[in-house]
């Protein structure tokens, strides 16, 4: 875990002078429900211990500087005219988030500020480094300002902050954990009207998070390209069904009957959302009712659909879920986040961690030649401000 206080002293070594807040936002791992949010499905993430802490000092003029101590890498911008950095991709992050703050209080001279970003969270390995950054950069900006933006609002702040200062059309799942997310619980979150409802993690179970090694490489456009699949699937199903707004509202009865009419590329993506929207469900409530070998199985055909119907798996990660899936006390395994490279997540007895880490590992030596990352990690709340 990030130590805070050695935030602060990173702060007043670089400035000179003392933060007046830290703001620290957690990654994130999603259980079920993935390539959901963004057709208005249900997703089950839960944040992490491992977190992005921004300290923070208000300034007099309306200047934001920011440091990055993992990229060693400085950046200053004017609140009054806020542009995409073509230079330095992660200030496009803290960019975005800032403009948006700016957007919600139009009638407002906000307070610039001097900012310093440090971080445990893995980058570009799909835990939501970039989720956390926005929501704690958020966070901390408001703080100086005396602001009251909802975790909600901030979550979607964000994630616009994301479509338009780095291009990528995601959904609110990422944003919206690390902004809510409740300790020892996942949430099960209704991405088109944004209830949720905390899921209570069984105390005997871990959670194992394998990092591949492998970059997520295409992401961005490869991601896009299935946002805009989904949407076709869904134009052509509202031709049979006019009621239909998103993939959210097909049922399994409906494909059956009009899935013919589509092309098959599309109709395997739309069946994989179809049923990751029944298979989340049903894992939440296997979940709350403390039935692990459900839930485990749920996971395992959310893998399969991930990796034959929406083709986002990679060599790498269907090595380490097969050898997850054959060792004693994992309940289950599979894929996490956008896919294409980055982590997978297991559920492990606690009891059998250490075997499990063991196995694992070896069995991706012997595949692959690398040595993943394990991180065995406890589910935590969202963002935190410390004034
Ligand atoms: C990325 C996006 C999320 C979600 C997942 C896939 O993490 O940021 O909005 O779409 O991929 O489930």
């Amino acid at each position: 875990m990030l130590n805070r206080n050695a935030v602060e002293e990173r702060f007043a070594a670089y400035y000179h002078a003392d933060s007046e807040v830290i703001a620290c936002a957690p990654g994130r791992v999603n259980l079920l429900g993935e390539h959901t949010d963004y057709n208005d499905g249900f997703v089950l993430p839960v944040a992490i211990d491992r977190s992005t802490c921004v300290a923070a000092r208000a300034r007099t003029d309306r200047i934001v500087h920011c440091y990055t101590a993992q990229f060693d890498q400085a950046d200053s911008f004017p609140l009054d005219a806020i542009e995409r950095s073509a230079t330095l991709p992660w200030s496009n992050y803290v960019r975005g988030v800032i403009n948006g703050v700016q957007a919600l209080y139009p009638h407002r001279l906000l307070r610039g500020a001097d900012l310093l970003i440090d971080s445990d969270i893995p980058l570009g390995s799909g835990l939501s480094s970039s989720a956390a950054l926005e929501i704690a950069i958020g966070a901390a900006f408001q703080a100086l300002n005396h602001l009251r933006i909802t975790g909600t609002t901030l979550a979607l702040l964000a994630q616009q902050a994301e479509h338009i200062f780095a291009g990528v059309q995601c959904g609110i799942m990422d944003q919206f954990i690390v902004a809510l997310g409740q300790a020892d619980h996942a949430l099960l979150i209704d991405c088109r009207d944004r209830h949720y409802k905390p899921v209570p993690l069984p105390s005997q179970v871990s959670i194992v998070v394998s990092d591949s090694g492998v970059e997520r490489t295409l992401s961005a456009s490869a991601y896009n390209q299935r946002r805009a699949e989904c949407a076709a699937a869904m134009r052509s199903l509202q031709a049979h069904r006019p009621a239909i707004t998103a993939l959210r509202d097909v049922t399994v009865a409906d494909l059956d009957q009009y899935g013919a009419t589509l092309p098959p590329l599309i109709r395997a993506r739309a069946r994989h959302v179809v049923h990751e929207n029944a298979r989340t469900l049903a894992g939440a409530a296997a979940l709350q009712a403390g039935d692990l070998v459900t839930f485990g199985t749920l996971m395992r055909a959310s893998h399969i659909s991930l990796r034959d119907d929406y083709q986002v798996s990679s060599d790498a990660l269907d090595t380490l879920v097969a050898a997850a899936w054959s060792v004693p006390g994992c309940y289950g395994s599979r894929l996490t986040g956008a896919g294409f490279g980055g982590c997978t997540v297991s559920l492990v007895q606690t009891a059998a961690v250490e075997p499990f880490v063991t196995a694992v590992t070896q069995a991706y030596q012997s595949h692959t030649g690398r040595t993943p990352a394990m991180y065995v990690c406890r589910a935590a709340a969202g963002v935190q401000i410390i004034v």
